[in-house]
């Protein structure tokens, strides 16, 4: 099980590129399943949901090409069969992707059958709300051994119906999974309360050039006036803002001069505004962010997460890192997961000083990190972890790590490329260390 060791105390300086949006590749990746035509998908990260995603349409019997070359991070997808539109829980369980194939499948093909997904480290993650949303459109919903069963009208042989659809929360991959399957719906279909993410605008894009007719993508209400079918497309990824934004951290809290390059800054607003209401100092151009600490001494700043536009719930734990390095007290409150505390623990045994009451952490700042033993248990409290260890007094090791792989490409390798002192160790026995271990 690999492992990470960091030596903390370099300022990280030079530039660093962000590769493409996990969770807009991994919807897109979806959308190809609503037709029978070649989806071509450019600047795709290489990461493990992806490799899991790719396994789960090969298995449905897509043919899906993934090739990482120089010049490429790409894929082509083809579901010209699907000869077993089957979401297998062997497959699903290390991600929840069938939150993401159950409106294509069913729209596709008339009857989806998917594992049900099972939580995770920050809790529940319910799809009540598309499968609300299925019935709504005339689906029907059967439960067979962890199996999710859903058919269109007509045992599965008419298609869906457009309908008028009020989501009761505001849910990323509902909206995106039920706006694929309204594209192949009869007539039209109204969202209201829908996400507003870029990834869910990033989808739309990719839809609308299949042929899809989608109206109000990254506003609150969208109106889908559904087709008989959807022909392939060529699409780029978005870049990845939780990454862009995961750096910008790094950058601040090793009083560094970073350039994070390859990304939208206009995704990143909340962000950004937060870093400097904290005393860091950033200058934002087209596609890139140059963060630097200032040199003075960074101030607390409270944050409370909201969906998009507001302050992101993927970047709370990267944050709660910094704030253990800023001057008095800030009050992070996490409203979207019921248990996205999970670093607060592995933060707190490096000398952080943060207490937890319900929704709400308080951290206590600045306080000096010590390197130690640390445990990863989801993808963004692992990165946390990492900044942490990046600032702290000695070697950390971070067990675990493949939590990260799910989400970050090569990130050791990119921290390295900016002078951070972090390494990858294979098992202890070193059975699978590589070359670069050993000689770094
Ligand atoms: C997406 O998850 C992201 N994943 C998450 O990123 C992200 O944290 C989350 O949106 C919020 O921004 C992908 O896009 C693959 P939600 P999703 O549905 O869609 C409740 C990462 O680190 N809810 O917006 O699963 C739910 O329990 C990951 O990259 C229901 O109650 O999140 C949560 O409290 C982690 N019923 C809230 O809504 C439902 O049917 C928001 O969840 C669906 C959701």
């Amino acid at each position: 099980m690999d492992k990470f060791v960091v030596r903390g105390g370099n300022p990280l300086l030079g530039t660093i590129k962000v590769s493409g949006a996990k969770n807009s590749a991994l919807p897109c990746m979806a959308a190809a399943i609503l037709t029978e035509g070649e989806v071509i998908l450019e600047n795709i990260p290489q990461v493990r949901d992806i490799e899991t995603e790719r396994k789960l349409l090969v298995s449905m019997g897509a043919e899906v090409e993934l090739g990482y070359g120089r010049a490429q991070h790409r894929t082509s997808i083809k579901c010209a069969v699907l000869s077993d539109p089957v979401a297998k829980y062997e497959i699903v369980k290390t991600m929840r992707a069938s939150s993401l194939v159950l409106g294509p499948l069913i729209a596709r093909t008339g009857i989806a059958r998917v594992a049900m997904p099972g939580g995770c480290a920050i809790g529940g993650r319910p799809i009540d709300l598309h499968i609300k949303g299925l019935e709504a459109m005339g689906a029907t919903v059967t439960y067979d051994h962890g199996y999710l069963e859903a058919r269109t009208p007509n045992n599965g042989s008419a298609p869906l119906k457009g309908a008028h659809i009020v989501f009761d929360k505001i849910t990323v991959t509902g909206t995106e999974d039920l706006l694929m399957a309204a594209t192949l719906a009869e007539g039209e279909t109204l969202f209201e309360n829908c996400a507003r993410e870029p990834e869910v605008t990033d989808l739309a894009a990719l839809l609308i050039a299949m042929g899809a007719k989608i109206e109000g993508a990254g506003t609150s209400t969208i109106r889908v006036q559904g087709v008989s079918s959807l022909h392939g497309a060529r699409h780029k990824i978005n870049p990845d803002r939780i990454e862009a934004g995961t750096f910008l951290v790094a950058g601040a809290i090793t009083g560094g001069d970073l350039n994070v390059d390859c990304c939208d800054p206009s995704h990143l607003g909340a962000l950004i505004a937060k870093l400097e209401q904290c005393g860091v100092k950033l200058t934002v151009g087209s596609d890139n962010v140059r963060v630097r600490s200032g040199g003075g001494i960074l101030k607390a700043s409270d944050i409370s997460t909201e969906e998009y536009p507001g302050f992101p719930t993927d970047m709370q734990a990267q944050y709660m890192a910094l704030a253990t390095q800023t001057e008095g007290t800030t009050l992070v409150t996490e409203n979207i997961f019921e248990n996205r505390f999970m670093h607060v623990n592995e933060l707190n045994r490096m000398g952080a000083n943060i207490t937890v009451n319900g929704r709400t952490a308080t951290v206590r700042g600045k306080s000096d990190l010590q390197s130690a033993a640390v445990m990863c248990s989801d993808l963004r409290a692992s990165a946390s972890l990492v900044l942490a260890a990046l600032v702290a007094d000695g070697e950390t090791i971070l067990d675990r790590v493949y939590h990260l792989d799910r989400g970050y490409e090569h990130f050791e390798d990119k921290l390295r490329g900016v002078g951070a002192q972090i390494r990858r160790m294979g098992d202890v026995f070193g059975k699978n260390r590589r070359a670069t271990d050993i000689a770094s």
